[in-house]
Parts: C-alpha cells; sequence; structure tokens
C-alpha cells in the first residue's frame, strides 16, 4: 500500500472547524474554494470533544465535519486525535503522564506527552482509533489515516523501566550477553539480575543532560527502547484502524531530522510518509532539501506528504518573521521538487486563543481573502491545478546516495571524545550542501539501504558500523563506485565498543589508511588545508576536528600547514577495486568539502546543472510515465538568468524553454520543466 489515490497534488491542511460556529465554516469553504483547498486534515486534537469521558463517546460534532468536508467534495487525512489526551483520563490514571528525564512526575498539561508504556492509555488511544476508524471508513471522502502527531520526547517512569527490561531480554536473552554489550566491567556496573536495571536519565548515568552518559550502551539502547516503546502506540492504533479499514493508507506526521526518533525503526510500518516541515530559521533551503529526502528515504524513494508547514509565521520561536513574498510559495515548490505528492498547511484557519494563535494560517481571525497570504495560498492552489497529475509518483534519479544514521547521530553526540563542538547534523548537512549547491540529485539512506545503484556514496561522521555495511561500502568501489567518509568514522560496533583495530575500523581497507590521533580546537583555531587533485587546487581552512593520518596505500589529497602535524595528510584517496575511498580527516570548511565532493563527483560524469550560480537550486523528478521534470528553484531575493541546459515546457507558466537560450527567473521564482522527448 503506497499514497492516497489523487489526480492532483492534494492541497489544503490542518483544520479545526470544531473551534468554530457553524457560520465559519460556510465561510471557510467559500475560502477553500477560491484558494482551490482540497484537502483537510480533521480531528489531529479532538480526543476530549469525541470521548468527554471514559464511557461517552460523541461523535456528534466531528460527523457533521466530516460530513461538509465530503459534501464539499474535499479529501480527509481523519486523524485518530490521541495527539493530546483528555485531562480526564490523566486524572483518572496518573500513569497516562510522563516522568521527565529529570526524574519529575508531570501532570495533565500541554500534548504528545503520554506515556507509551502506560497500559491505560495504549488501551483508551487504540480504542478511540478503532471507533473513528469504524465510523468513517466507508466515507471516500477519507483518503488517509493520520495518527497520533508529531511522536517524541521520552518518558522515564517505573513503567518505561520494566517495559525496557522486557525489550532488553528480548535483544539480549542472557544478562551475561547484555553485560559485554555496555561493557559493565567499566565502574562495577555488572548486572546480576534483571530487574537491577535503570532507565538512564539524570538521576542514574547522566549528568550535564542528555548528551552526557557514563554508559552509552545503555543511552543508546534506551533511544532505541523508547523509539520501539511510542512505535508500540501508532502500531495498536494502526491495527485497530485496519479492522474495519483495510485498504486506506496510514501514516504519521515526521519531524524531519529529529533525533529522539529513529524514522528508519518506524518507516516500514507506515504506508506512506509524511512529515512537517518548519525551518530553524528562514535562511535554510539546504537544510529544508536534506530533511525532505531523507523522508523520501525512508520508503525507498516513494514519494511523500509534506502535511504541514506555516502559510507565513511559526510563532514558537523567539523572533519570527514571516515568509517574504514568494517564498511559501518556493518553498512548497522545493517539497514537490524532492518527492512530496502533496502540499499542506498548517493550519487553514487561526485558532483564536491559547499558544498558537498567532500562528500563521491560511485564513486569519478576521476572515478575509484579501490578505498578501491568501492571495498567495490561492495563487499556489491554481497552479497546483494546473499542474495536475504531473508530478504524482514521479521518482528522483539519484546516482548519489548519503548515509543517514540515527545510532551514528545518538552515539557521536553522547559520547566525551575530541569535541562536543562536531555535531552530526552539521556535518551531514555540510556534505548535503555541496551536492545541492551543485545541483546533483541525493537519495539520503539508512545504512541498510541497497547501495548497488549507486555511484557514490557519502558517510559522513558514520561513527558507528552495523553489519555487513563495510562490506557493501567495499563492494560499491569494487565495482568502480567512490565511497567518502570523514573524521570519526568507523569507531564503534552497534553496541558502541570501540573496534580493537586500527582506525577506522573495518573500513581501514577501504580507505587505506589508519589514524593515529585526533587534535580538537576549539572555533577560533583554524588549520588551513592544502588540497591538490589533478590539476584541481584550494586553500581551504579546517576547524575542530584534525584526525591525524597514516597512510597505508592511500593517496594524499590535501595536507595540513600548520601545527605539529604540519604536512601530514588531511584528506586522502585510496584506489580500491575500480573505484575509490576517499577520507576526509578534518573538519573542512564548507569551500573545502565542496571541493572535495566535487573531486569525488566529477569522474562519474556527476557535475550538476548550474553548479556556479548561487542560489539557485535544481532537482529532478520522472514521472511514472518516463516524463523527465526538472525543477528550479531561486532561493535569492533577485533575479536570475542561466543558460537553460534543457529544452520543454515551464508547467507553470505554459512557456517553451530552449536548451541554450537564456532562462530568467523571478527573485524567488519557480520553473517546472517538462523535458522535451
Ligand atoms: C506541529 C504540530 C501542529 C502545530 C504546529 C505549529 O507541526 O503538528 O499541531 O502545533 O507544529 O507549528
Ligand atoms: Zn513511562
Amino acid at each position: 500500500m503506497t499514497l492516497p489515490d489523487s489526480t492532483k497534488v492534494p492541497f489544503g491542511g490542518d483544520y479545526n472547524p470544531e473551534q468554530w460556529p457553524e457560520e465559519v465554516w460556510d465561510q471557510d469553504y467559500r475560502l477553500f474554494d477560491a484558494a482551490r483547498i482540497d484537502t483537510v486534515t480533521l480531528g489531529v486534537f479532538d480526543w476530549a470533544m469525541i470521548q468527554p469521558a471514559a464511557d461517552v463517546y460523541d461523535f456528534t460534532i466531528l460527523d457533521r465535519i466530516v460530513a461538509r468536508a465530503a459534501a464539499e467534495g474535499r479529501g480527509i487525512c481523519l486523524a485518530t486525535g490521541t495527539g493530546a489526551h483528555p485531562a480526564w483520563l490523566a486524572r483518572a490514571y496518573p500513569e497516562v503522564t510522563r516522568t521527565d528525564f529529570e526524574g519529575r512526575k508531570h501532570r495533565f498539561g500541554q500534548r504528545h506527552n503520554a506515556c507509551p508504556s502506560s497500559p491505560a492509555f495504549r488501551r483508551f488511544a487504540t480504542e478511540l482509533a478503532r471507533r473513528i476508524a469504524r465510523r468513517y471508513a466507508d466515507t471516500p471522502a477519507v483518503v488517509a489515516w493520520h495518527v497520533g502527531n508529531e511522536y517524541g520526547g521520552a518518558c522515564y517512569c517505573d513503567r518505561c523501566a520494566e517495559a525496557f527490561r522486557d525489550w532488553l531480554r528480548a535483544r539480549y536473552t542472557t544478562l551475561a550477553a547484555l553485560n559485554a554489550a555496555w561493557y559493565t566491567r567499566f565502574w562495577s556496573h555488572t548486572f546480576t539480575a534483571w530487574d537491577e536495571i535503570e532507565p538512564p536519565p539524570a538521576l542514574t548515568e547522566h549528568w550535564r543532560g542528555p548528551d552526557h552518559t557514563a554508559f552509552q550502551g545503555i543511552t543508546l539502547d534506551y533511544l532505541r527502547f523508547m523509539s520501539d516503546a511510542l512505535l508500540g502506540g501508532f502500531l495498536a492504533e494502526k491495527a485497530a484502524i485496519r479492522e474495519s479499514s483495510p485498504d486506506t493508507p496510514v501514516t504519521t506526521n515526521f519531524m524531519g531530522m529529529y533525533r529522539p526518533i529513529d524514522y528508519h525503526r518506524w518507516a516500514p510500518h507506515l504506508d506512506f510518509a509524511s512529515w512537517d516541515n518548519y525551518p530553524p530559521d528562514d535562511t535554510s533551503p539546504a537544510w529544508m532539501a536534506l530533511a525532505h529526502d531523507l523522508i523520501r528515504g525512508l520508503k525507498d524513494g516513494q514519494p511523500f506528504w509534506l502535511m504541514e508547514q506555516t502559510p507565513s509565521v511559526t510563532p514558537c520561536r523567539d523572533v519570527n518573521p514571516p515568509k517574504r513574498p514568494g517564498v511559501m510559495r518556493l518553498w512548497s515548490w522545493q517539497a514537490v521538487a524532492h518527492g512530496a505528492d502533496s502540499v499542506l498547511f498548517f493550519q487553514l484557519r487561526a485558532s483564536r486563543g491559547a499558544c498558537e494563535k498567532y500562528h500563521g494560517a491560511v485564513i486569519g481571525h478576521a476572515g478575509r481573502r484579501d490578505t498578501r497570504v491568501f492571495r498567495e495560498v490561492a495563487q499556489l492552489g491554481a497552479e497546483l491545478d494546473q499542474v495536475g497529475a504531473a508530478t504524482l509518483g514521479a521518482r528522483t534519479p539519484a546516482r548519489v546516495a548519503l548515509l543517514f544514521d540515527w545510532d551514528s547521530w545518538w552515539a557521536l553526540e553522547m559520547s566525551d571524545g575530541p569535541s562536543r563542538l562536531v555535531r552530526y547534523q552539521q556535518v551531514v548537512l555540510s556534505y548535503y550542501r555541496a551536492l545541492w549547491e551543485a545541483g546533483i540529485d541525493v537519495d539520503v539512506v539508512a545504512v541498510t539501504a541497497d547501495l548497488s545503484n549507486y555511484q557514490v556514496v557519502l558517510a559522513p561522521a558514520l561513527h558507528m558500523l552495523k553489519g555487513d555495511l563495510p562490506q557493501r561500502l567495499e563492494q560499491v568501489a569494487t565495482r568502480g563506485g567512490s565511497v567518502l567518509a570523514t573524521f570519526l568514522s568507523g569507531r564503534v560496533d552497534e553496541d558502541d565498543n570501540a573496534f580493537l583495530l586500527d582506525v577506522p575500523g573495518p573500513l581501514g581497507p577501504l580507505f587505506g589508511v589508519r589514524i593515529d590521533e585526533w587534535d580538537a580546537r576549539g572555533p577560533e583555531v583554524v588549520n588551513p588545508v592544502l588540497l591538490q587533485f589533478g590539476s584541481e587546487r584550494l586553500a581551504a581552512d579546517a576547524r575542530l576536528l584534525f584526525e591525524l593520518v597514516i597512510p597505508q596505500g592511500a593517496d594524499v589529497v590535501g595536507t595540513y600547514q600548520s601545527d605539529f602535524y604540519a604536512g601530514t595528510p588531511a584528506v586522502t584517496r585510496n584506489p580500491f577495486g575500480a573505484g575509490a575511498g576517499w577520507y576526509v580527516a578534518a573538519g573542512l570548511d564548507q569551500a573545502g568539502v565542496s571541493w572535495v565532493v566535487r573531486q569525488v563527483c566529477e569522474p562519474h560524469g556527476l557535475t550538476g546543472r548550474y553548479p556556479t550560480v548561487p542560489g539557485l537550486e535544481t532537482a529532478a523528478r520522472v514521472a511514472p510515465d518516463g516524463t523527465r521534470l526538472l525543477f528550479l528553484l531561486n532561493h535569492r531575493a533577485e533575479p536570475v538568468e542561466v543558460t537553460a541546459d534543457a529544452s520543454g515546457v515551464d508547467l507553470l507558466t505554459g512557456r517553451q524553454v530552449d536548451r541554450g537560450r537564456p532562462l530568467r527567473l523571478e527573485p524567488h521564482g519557480v520553473v517546472l520543466l517538462r523535458e522535451d522527448g
């Protein structure tokens, strides 16, 4: 089962008519008509309304909401309503609320905060999902089920401790195996009974917050366990839905690069992936592109849904600028360019009270259509209508894979080591950005993904090596591909214990180096790196981390220029099979990273389309009938003019574009080229 059936990109978003009298619904639907909004996500936080008491279910209002949306011809993404639990539930069953990392037992309040090990929560949430599905499964307007909302966080209560022990028993079978995996001879931690095992919050193994643990193995397993425990809630609701709705696809909305949950562990259980795009600031197009590609990679490159984005403001930060004119449209097309088969907002109408009353919305408090935001939404709605089915189901023709691994992320950032300033997301983003700036399509995939179709595999900060990954990376190089890894790769096995080998452990033969030691310095210290490959040269800067490399067959591509290791290798290339293994030992600046990635990709004919035009993003998709779609996205506030490198029709304007002729993009402009034959 894959995505909901559709004849065009579904357009709309979260809609909460239960907060309003029905006269307002009339106004909403006329505005939805004007903006060509065809899809509404309903009931994400309706639990207390539907079930006002343990033994009372009241569907009066939801029935009317669903019937109205159906009568208006809208597709419905129907939620199970379990993103926030009702006050009566928390009062009757105190176990429902979580115990936090600091050990504080929470009381009723906020949302997304039920203990995943609470039997009462599981029972009531599942029953709610069951009843909602039973009631609306035969409503043809319901195109998808939306379970919970933005699963996340963690609980450290006694029930979770029990469930953790069960999870560990299933994983290790014996205490001897667990003691070995956790390396418990260290600091007298040998466990002699399962009941002695504690979760690892601030009261036990941690100090100075979640990144500082005495036992990485324990914390790592708790993160894996918690990811699985929360998944258990999703699976129970999904199973309850399936009792009456065998065919309608089920999803839950992810959050991109969200550290607490390993989305690769969840992905097989979703019928299609979806996510909420709230970039950290308004200057992050590469970050968004990476997140889109990561979500697309969850289901083997299958398109996903953009479940939420704000039409203008996200109000929860300290300073909250609106999206500038054209930016909402640009970012919507960026999502489509990277594989989104929907464009949905949070939210369609602004709520009147509580913490999201100033959140961006298609319809504001005054209900006007003559606002900038509404106009831009309506314009996008018209464009999506016009483009119709052209992009649906289209796949990304990437020849490059970038590995993304939650275990490596967790292990790297919770380990005392060279530097707390080296952050996994930043390292991954810098290598992704090199591809993104060049305009090279990339799949962001799990370490378990099939790598046999890629010419280039980038593995930034591949701290942990699991399973047969080293062999599969070697196979990429053996058949002529290139593999790149960076500092802090190949350090630990899947229990987070160091390899009893030279660094980079089992990756040593592929990269032809051994790392003798590291140097780590504050961000103010620069060690210049001179890069040279063929006739290409660059003087780059490196910061934060400098591994000291002793080549074991690899050729030197870059050398450090200062300190006691001046003249020694910072970047190497090892011929391996018909291909090569590149190792970047230094924290190169973006210019350096981009230079190295270019040298890696060029021999494979992977050069990108407009690599020298800053701010111009390109992305390709190939429709199921083989039609090639090329997206050009101008992230700058100035116009850009390039020489077109492909011919076809711009589906947004109907204009013909000819290869070799000038092609102009307006500030924040978009071209969606359907390439000729
Ligand atoms: C998340 C949630 C929504 C809403 C938005 C606000 O994505 O899923 O319910 O709170 O954030 O940005
Ligand atoms: Zn708990």
